[in-house]
């Protein structure tokens, strides 16, 4: 029998929720929620870098010692699988470090060419795996693909990292509804008491990769974390399900860094291109 993951507990303690419009007519949650600061969440996504397992491992120790030295911060390092053996020997499992996978398969066993599935990236330390980053969805990743991902990362107790994000924005929100369907779609059949092993990466497609810092606001941000609440709830019709970590990603910097965490209200980031210069993936950590 496998193992099914246990939510993890929240820090959360209190919440009330009112119902606003926003902008563009569309009615969002607004969640005022006390809680006790809950570690904030760094996530790495090396994507296909760096170029060498000597670099790889030259770049984790430099994150390491970051993870190391901060407070109040979970990092999170998702490097090429290729190279997830030989780094996860290079650190204990602890509070301020974990690390990832990029992807996975959607199958559990068979002969699936080039692919691993999701207990063979647990074998090799991955506690987390990105599913749904728009760069995998671009490659053919599909909605179905990414529902079917997530049931097997559940299964082996691996905790998600769901993207979801728009390629572009209009004046008649209908990036809310392709947005809210990702959710929908990928969530489907995912019980609530799975929720603790589901994190959230909201990745506005034109935002990620441009390096600049004024690409989105924290208030823009925070406008979509209250949106996808929203939609938690109306999925699982539950408040409980509000309280699923979310994150931000695209052009993470570190002169943004503090603005899209705080006033985003977001449970952290994911970063792509500053993770790998480790003086700006510091800056960012220490924003936290
Ligand atoms: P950048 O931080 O390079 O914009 O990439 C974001 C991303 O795709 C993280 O998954």
């Amino acid at each position: 029998m496998k193992k099914i993951a246990k939510p993890a507990k929240k820090a959360v303690k209190k919440k009330s929720v009112s119902v606003v419009k926003s902008k563009s007519g569309i009615k969002t949650a607004s969640t005022k929620v006390r809680s006790v600061r809950s570690k904030k969440l760094i996530v790495a996504n090396w994507k296909m870098n760096p170029g060498s397992i000597a670099d790889a491992k030259k770049l984790f120790l430099a994150t390491r010692e970051i993870a190391r030295n901060s407070k109040g911060v979970m990092t999170i390092v998702c490097p090429p699988l290729v190279y997830l053996d030989t780094l996860r020997k290079l650190y204990t499992k602890s509070t301020v470090l974990g690390i990832g996978a990029q992807t996975m398969s959607t199958e559990r066993v068979g002969s699936v060419t080039g692919e691993c599935s999701a207990s063979q990236i647990k074998s090799v330390g991955a506690g987390y795996v990105i599913v749904g980053h728009s760069e995998a969805r671009a490659r053919g990743e599909s909605d179905h693909d990414v529902n079917h991902k997530i049931h097997e990362a559940i299964l082996e107790g691996i905790t998600v990292i769901l993207c979801i994000g728009e390629g572009a924005r209009d004046d008649d929100g209908d990036y809310l509804t392709f947005i809210r369907n990702q959710i929908f779609s990928a969530l489907s059949q995912v019980d609530r008491t799975k929720l603790g092993s589901i994190i959230i990466a909201y990745e506005p497609i034109w935002a990620i990769g441009q390096g600049r810092a004024d690409i989105i606001d924290g208030h823009e941000v925070h406008k979509m974390v209250l949106f996808i609440k929203k939609t938690l709830r109306e999925i699982y019709k539950d408040d409980r399900a509000m309280q699923t970590k979310i994150l931000y990603g695209g052009s993470v910097v570190p002169k943004n860094a503090k603005e899209l965490m705080h006033e985003g209200e977001v449970d952290g980031v994911l970063v792509g291109g500053a993770s790998l210069r480790p003086r700006d993936f510091e800056a960012i950590v220490a924003a936290a």
